[in-house]
C-alpha cells in the first residue's frame, strides 16, 4: 500500500542520512516531493546540487536534463539516479545536437562570428557543452534576463536554444522587438524571418515546452469574461501572446513566491503544470486558484517519477545496487560546466 511505501521511504531515508541527498522539482507529485530534502525551481536545483559536496547518492526526482546537470556540477565521488529512466523532457529533445551542430557553421558565417549561444536548462548535456565551447551560457527561467543581458556585452547577436518562447518572452522584456528576432526551424534547416537578416538580434531555436503550449489566449479570454477580478499568472515557457495578455509571468518560484505574499481572498488563474497548480490551492485555501486550462496541465515525463520509482531506486541502494546512474561523459561535462558556471557566477 501507499502508507507501507512511504514507511519504507523513510525508514531508508533515516538509515543512509547525510550519504542520500533526494533534490524534488516542484512540478513533482506530492507522493514525491514530501520526502525531498530540497524542492526548488531548476536553478535552485542546480545550486543546490554544485553545493553538495556531502552526499554519497543524489536521488533526483526530476527530468533527465536535470539529473545530468546535478552530475557536472558534483564531485567525481558522487552518483547521481534517476528513478525512472524514462523521465525525460519533450522540450530538451527538440534539440539535438546533430540538429545543431548543422545550424551553427551556417549562422556563424551569417554574422560573421556575431553570436554568442545561450541555451535554456532544459537541454542535453551536449547541447550545455555546446554552448560551453563557444562561449555562451546556460540560463533558466529565473535568471534569463540577466543572462540574456549578459550575452549582448559579449556579441551583437544571440542564439537562444531550445525554447523560442522563453527566447522571445526574454528578449522582449528587453525591449528587443519581435521583428529583430528569427527562427531556426531544425527540420528544415530554415531560418525563418521577413525582412533584412542582418538585422536579427535574436535567434530562437523551434522547441517549445508540449505542457505549457496548452495555455492559450482564448483561456485568458474567457477568464476576463466570465471572472474579471481574477488575476492570471503564468511561466514564460508560455508562447510570446498568453504571456502579454496575462498580468503576470516567471519561473515556479517566482509563480509560487507570488501566490504566497498575495492577499487572502485573492483570485488566481495559473498556467503552469499541473502538480504545482494543485499543490497552491492546497496550500492556499483561503485563496480562489484555478488552472489556467480548465482540464489541468500534467508533465507526463514528470509524473514518472512516483512514489513506486523512488522506492525501487532506494531499495536497490540498500542492497549496493545503483540503478539508473547518470552519468555525463568527461568531455562533455566538462565544456557543460563552463556553460554552467558562467551562469551560476552571474545568478
Ligand atoms: P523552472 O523550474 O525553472 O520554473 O522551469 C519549469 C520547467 O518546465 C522545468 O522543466
Ligand atoms: Fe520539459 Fe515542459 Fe515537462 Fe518542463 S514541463 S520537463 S519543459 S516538458
Amino acid at each position: 500500500s501507499m502508507e507501507e511505501m512511504e514507511a519504507r521511504v523513510r525508514a531508508i531515508k533515516e538509515r543512509f542520512g547525510k550519504r542520500l541527498f533526494i533534490p524534488g522539482h516542484h512540478y513533482q507529485k506530492d507522493e514525491v516531493i514530501q520526502f525531498a530534502d530540497a524542492t526548488g525551481d531548476s536553478l535552485g536545483l542546480a545550486q543546490v546540487a554544485a553545493q553538495n559536496g556531502e552526499a554519497e547518492y543524489i536521488v533526483f526526482c526530476g527530468v533527465h536534463f536535470m539529473a545530468e546537470t546535478a552530475d557536472i556540477l558534483t564531485g567525481d565521488h558522487q552518483k547521481v539516479i534517476l528513478p525512472d529512466m524514462r523521465a525525460g523532457c519533450s522540450m530538451a529533445d527538440m534539440a539535438e545536437i546533430s540538429q545543431v551542430e548543422r545550424a551553427w557553421p551556417i549562422l556563424q558565417k551569417l554574422f560573421s562570428d556575431e553570436i554568442l549561444p545561450l541555451t535554456y536548462v532544459n537541454s542535453t548535456a551536449a547541447i550545455k557543452a555546446f554552448v560551453g565551447r563557444y562561449g555562451g551560457a546556460v540560463v533558466t527561467s529565473s535568471n534569463a534576463k540577466k543572462m540574456v543581458e549578459w550575452a549582448f556585452t559579449q556579441k551583437e547577436r544571440i542564439f537562444f536554444l531550445p525554447d523560442q518562447h522563453l527566447g522571445r518572452n526574454t528578449a522582449y522584456e528587453l525591449g528587443i522587438s519581435l521583428d529583430e528576432m528569427a527562427v531556426w526551424d531544425p527540420h528544415a534547416d530554415h531560418l525563418e524571418y521577413n525582412g533584412d537578416i542582418k538585422k536579427a538580434k535574436v535567434i530562437l531555436w523551434k522547441g517549445h515546452c508540449s505542457v505549457h503550449e496548452n495555455f492559450t489566449v482564448r483561456h485568458i479570454e474567457h477568464i476576463r469574461k466570465t471572472k474579471p477580478d481574477m488575476r492570471i499568472i503564468v511561466h514564460p515557457e508560455c508562447s510570446w501572446d498568453v504571456v502579454q495578455k496575462a498580468d503576470d509571468a516567471g519561473s515556479t518560484k517566482y509563480i509560487i513566491e507570488t501566490i504566497r505574499n498575495a492577499p487572502s481572498g485573492s483570485k488566481w488563474a495559473i498556467g503552469t503544470e499541473m502538480n504545482l497548480v494543485n499543490r497552491l490551492m492546497h496550500e492556499h485555501p483561503d485563496k480562489e486558484i484555478i488552472s489556467l486550462n480548465p482540464y489541468m496541465c500534467p508533465c507526463l515525463t514528470m509524473n514518472r517519477i512516483d512514489l513506486p520509482h523512488l522506492l525501487w531506486a532506494l531499495e536497490a541502494l540498500e542492497k549496493g545496487i545503483v540503478v539508473n546512474q547518470i552519468t555525463v561523459p568527461e568531455a562533455i561535462a566538462k565544456d557543460a560546466k563552463q556553460a554552467l558556471d558562467r551562469m551560476l557566477a552571474l545568478a
